[in-house]
């Protein structure tokens, strides 16, 4: 109101603006109508993923202010259109009742002129513009250099049950945004992306897009998230979230070791297994950010999708740009529990031969044992030692093909080294085969070394910016995957392997991170493409090669875990965790990893001691059992293992067999954690018919005669009776063999573990 009566100038107008900051009317309006949805009739939508379907939602205030609602699982999310026809979060939490109304949205309140009501509202997706400090969904600069976009709910599409769109348009301008929503019935988690469309007569620029933004009421939450390093992923890392933003991100060109794009985000004093956790996942392999934001008001957000950092999209008329999925759920179980939901769904709705992927062969990995010696002897030899340890599949890693010889030189060459194999692979892979194994090979197929024939044929096809140096990580440089003629050539020499040899297996490698990421092939405003297209060739080369190749299988490594992420899970069956094998480093190794990914997918070599990186000695007992709460695999040098310890994989290989599926993919119960410099650690893994368990325990060091905690197990059949079996052999005095399921959940389990890096292992089958 003072502004309009042109008091703002005056010394009077200054006091009171001082004096009383949050006075909601002193703000100048905009000559900008922000008003209310465009073009829609009256419409009311409940949503329901479930057989029971809710009700219509009767708008309290208006008659124009749809209300979507999604149930599955325990969770219901729900959002609608608020007065000024923004799309706002309503809630997103436990279960409601399908009879439950949901209030339609309304606004937040100006709290002052610096905390204005389009910030403080929780929007489903925000525009950048009208004054937005909190993070954008979307960004946008038009042709004229306009950069307002105000995003107005202006549709809806209900696909099925559980599927539905809502279209947003910019409240003058034809920018379109489809927001996809998809709820899975059965675990509550909700897959959320969305598609940007420029129907202007000019071209627009996508300076950033995420594919989702959540809000969490004001609260006391902690977050929980995952950094490390090279040899180092996979730290826990739990802390308040205060006001202010928290990024998590790459922008290394690819997913990364330092950052995983996920999070948990749990509510007071949310533990293991209780209290509520909010938790997501982005499926996406190339730059990334989550931001978690605390607003002025104690609410959270957390939007994520491509990393804004040097990205811009330009979108012709006509042209659309999908962001990636973002994938995120609800539990009243604690951290646990929310882990549980999400591995559980990952399996079923990622991994590409869910829903009930066989559990991974157990494989034998020649990297440690030679490096790139590698040799059609001394392979062969590896191989017939593996065989008698109960191996399923015979890995050879890193040196077979080009001039390989160290990693200075070969790759891009991707034709078997005749020095090393005079015979070609076959040989090998026949002897393999005749030992009851399957053949898997590496490739590290993204990269290159100058010291190749295919860099000194195509010195262009590297990411690089012309005239500039080319930074070099290990001796090699990234081959520019968006360009359509690496990507026919990386395709090519996949499918002539795949096609010319008995090959069930490929452990793709990526061993740097990008530098100078130019793409000087398509005009300068086109370049920053680079950064999506990489990722989606990426893709797209390897569902072809699955499509064509169908039974063959894939580990993402990147240099241990820096790919690991939901996006390049749907074409890949394994991952490599970590070069780090240290048997205790891998325990806490495991415990954060199986927070975002599931066991079933986590392989874990058994390797030699004392460990390369740490001069760590450990038992072979020990080691196995580390490796055995994952996806087992031996990566030892058999040629140099004592007749003892080949003794204990085989007898261990053979016992993990019987228990693999329920490791693999039984419910994980961490009962005690390995963290926070605990000398002990204990997990559970539950067969989903709840007719096994198996229990691993391990000390690193105990202290001043201290006992290992009494374990009380978690979530068998409590009526039922279970024989109690131990793995690596141990006898447990005054435990009986035979007990309810209430006997192992109430009374618990005493052990006997002392000393420095030992462990136990027991299965509980159900009579
Ligand atoms: C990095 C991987 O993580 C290792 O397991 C091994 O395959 C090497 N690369 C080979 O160069």
């Amino acid at each position: 109101m003072l502004g309009w009566l042109g008091l703002e100038k005056s010394p009077m107008f200054a006091f009171i603006l001082k004096t009383f900051p949050s006075l909601p009317s002193i703000r100048p309006l905009t000559d900008i109508p922000r008003t209310l949805v465009a073009g829609t009739s009256l419409l009311f939508l409940g949503v329901c993923a479930s057989a029971q379907t809710a009700a219509p939602q009767a708008p309290a205030r208006t008659t124009y202010q749809p209300v979507f609602r999604l149930d599955g699982g325990n969770t219901t999310y729900a959002f609608g259109v608020n007065e000024r026809g923004e799309l706002q979060q309503l809630y997103w939490g436990g279960r409601i009742a399908a009879t439950d109304t949901i209030t339609p949205a309304k606004s937040a309140l100006e709290q002052a002129s610096f905390d204005s009501s389009y910030n403080n509202t929780p929007q489903e997706y925000a525009g950048w513009g009208a004054g937005l400090y909190m993070e954008p969904a979307l960004k946008v600069t038009f042709a004229d250099g306009n950069r307002d976009l105000v995003l107005h709910y202006a549709s809806n599409k209900k696909i099925d049950d559980q599927t539905l769109d809502i279209v947003l348009k910019d409240i003058s301008r034809a920018v379109t945004v489809t927001l996809h929503y998809q709820m899975d019935p059965e675990s509550g988690i909700l897959a959320r992306s969305a598609t940007v469309e420029n129907k202007e007569a000019k071209p627009i620029v996508v300076e950033q897009e995420a594919a989702a933004a959540f809000a969490l009421p004001p609260a006391h939450y902690t977050l929980n998230y995952l950094s490390g390093r090279w040899a180092g992923e996979w730290t826990l890392n739990r802390e308040t979230i205060h006001q202010g933003q928290r990024v998590l991100e790459s922008r290394r060109g690819t997913t990364g070791h330092q950052n995983n794009p996920w999070f948990a985000i749990g509510k007071g004093g949310a533990g293991e297994e209780g209290g509520e956790v909010w938790f997501g996942e982005l499926a996406w392999s190339g730059n990334w950010r989550i931001a978690v934001e605390q607003d002025t008001l104690d609410a959270v957000r957390v939007t994520a999708g491509f990393n804004p950092f040097d990205f811009a999209y330009p979108l012709k008329t006509g042209e659309k740009l999908e962001s990636p999925v973002m994938y995120a759920g609800y539990t009243r179980h604690g951290y646990g529990g929310a882990s549980r939901t999400l591995n559980k769904f990952t399996v079923s709705h990622i991994l590409p031969n869910g829903p009930t992927p066989k559990p991974r062969p157990v494989i034998y990995n020649s990297w440690e044992a030679t490096e790139m010696n590698v040799t059609e002897s001394g392979q062969e030899r590896l191989a017939e030692k593996a065989a008698e340890l109960g191996i399923d599949r015979f890995v050879m890693d890193d040196g077979w093909f080009g001039q390989r010889k160290t990693d200075h030189a070969g790759l891009g060459d991707w034709y078997v080294n005749k020095e090393k194999f005079p015979n070609g692979l076959k040989l090998l892979i026949d002897k393999v085969h005749s030992l009851k194994m399957d053949f898997g090979l590496w490739v590290e197929p993204e990269m290159v070394n100058p010291d190749s024939d295919l860099y000194r044929k195509h010195p262009d096809w590297v990411l690089n910016f012309p005239g500039r140096p080319r930074s070099e990580e290990r001796t090699q440089l990234v081959l520019n995957l968006a360009r359509p003629d690496v990507r026919a050539y990386v395709y090519g020499f996949l499918d002539k392997l795949l096609s010319e040899n008995d090959i069930v297996f490929l452990k793709w490698d990526y061993n740097r991170n990008w530098s100078e990421p130019g793409w000087d092939q398509v005009p300068p405003n086109e370049q920053k493409k680079v950064y999506v297209e990489f990722t989606r060739n990426l893709y797209s080369i390897l569902e072809e090669l699955r499509k064509k190749h169908p039974k063959v299988e894939i580990e993402s490594c990147s240099g241990g875990g820096g790919r690991v992420d939901l996006g390049i899970l749907q074409y890949t069956d394994e991952v490599w965790p970590s070069d780090n094998t240290d048997p205790l480093d891998r325990l806490t190794q495991q415990d954060g990893f199986t927070r975002a990914y599931p066991n079933q997918i986590m392989l874990s070599w058994v390797t030699d001691s004392p460990h390369w990186q740490n001069s760590r000695a450990t038992s072979m007992t020990y080691r196995m059992l580390v490796s055995m709460e994952g996806a087992l695999g031996i990566g030892a040098n058999l040629d140099k293992l004592s007749a003892e310890d080949l003794a204990t994989i085989k007898r261990l290989t053979a016992a993990y067999h019987g228990v693999q599926k329920t490791v693999a993919q039984g419910e994980l119960y961490r009962l005690i954690s390995p963290t926070n410099g605990s000398e002990f650690a204990a997990t559970e893994m539950v067969a989903p018919d709840k007719s096994q368990a198996v229990l691993f325990a391990y000390v690193h060091s105990t202290q001043e005669g201290r006992g290992f905690p009494r374990l009380e197990l978690i979530g068998l059949d409590a009526k039922a009776t279970y024989t109690l079996t131990s793995i690596e052999g141990k006898t447990l005095d005054g435990t009986p063999t035979e007990a309810s399921g209430l006997w192992w959940m109430n009374h618990g389990i005493d052990l006997v573990l002392r000393g420095d890096f030992q462990a136990s292992a027991f299965r509980l089958d159900k009579k």
